[in-house]
């Protein structure tokens, strides 16, 4: 049976769009004005979160017509003592952000403990503020607490992909965001 026209297999599971790609651009364009407004003489520099913010960080970035700067930083998980588990490092953090208004943009916001790995990361490097941007928050599965200064959707504990996310690295180049079809 083909599928219906609003599903797509994935690797070895189905999703069906859940946020259309109009939905998607609308949400960003109206974050991008708030950001206008709010930060019009911050000069902000944007640090997209790799790989999942690649697409959300172009299209909200385009959005911004203030002084700004953006950069991309990617979280490298490595095997640390037997005590400490998995330890997550930010990399490619080249610019000054010293006295600086930094603004997180990332895909998602599930558990929270990414985020918050981040943000006491940055807080090291001395920045005036840290302020976040995520497209996708899921509040019921919050286990840290970060605040979320701006947020384009909240959406259900669910497993989704597209507009950068990914399941297993696949999925990342759709234009709209999919949900996980349970059976
Ligand atoms: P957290 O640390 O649990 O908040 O998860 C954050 C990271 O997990 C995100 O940056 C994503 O890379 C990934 N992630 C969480 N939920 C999903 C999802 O539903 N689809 C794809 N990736 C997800
Ligand atoms: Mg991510």
């Amino acid at each position: 049976m083909p599928m219906p026209k609003n599903q797509i297999r994935v690797i070895d599971l189905n999703f069906e769009t859940s946020i259309p790609e109009e939905a998607i651009h609308a949400r960003v364009k109206e974050i991008g004005e708030q950001i206008n407004n709010d930060l019009a003489d911050k000069n902000p520099i944007f640090l997209g979160i790799l790989n999942g913010a690649f697409m959300f960080a172009s299209d909200l970035f385009k959005q911004i017509t203030i002084p700004c700067q953006i950069t991309f930083l990617k979280l490298a998980s490595y095997e640390g003592t037997k005590t400490t588990g998995t330890v997550k490092q930010l990399i490619g953090i080249n610019q000054e952000l010293k006295d600086r208004t930094v603004v997180v943009l990332e895909d998602i916001v599930d558990t929270g403990i990414t985020l918050d790995t981040i943000v006491r990361q940055l807080s090291g490097y001395q920045p005036k503020e840290i302020l976040v941007a995520t497209l996708l928050h899921k509040p019921e599965a919050t286990k840290r607490e970060v605040k979320l200064d701006y947020v384009g959707f909240e959406i259900p504990n669910e497993f989704v992909l597209g507009y950068g996310l990914d399941y297993d690295g696949y999925g990342r180049n759709l234009p709209e965001i999919y949900t996980l079809i349970k059976d």
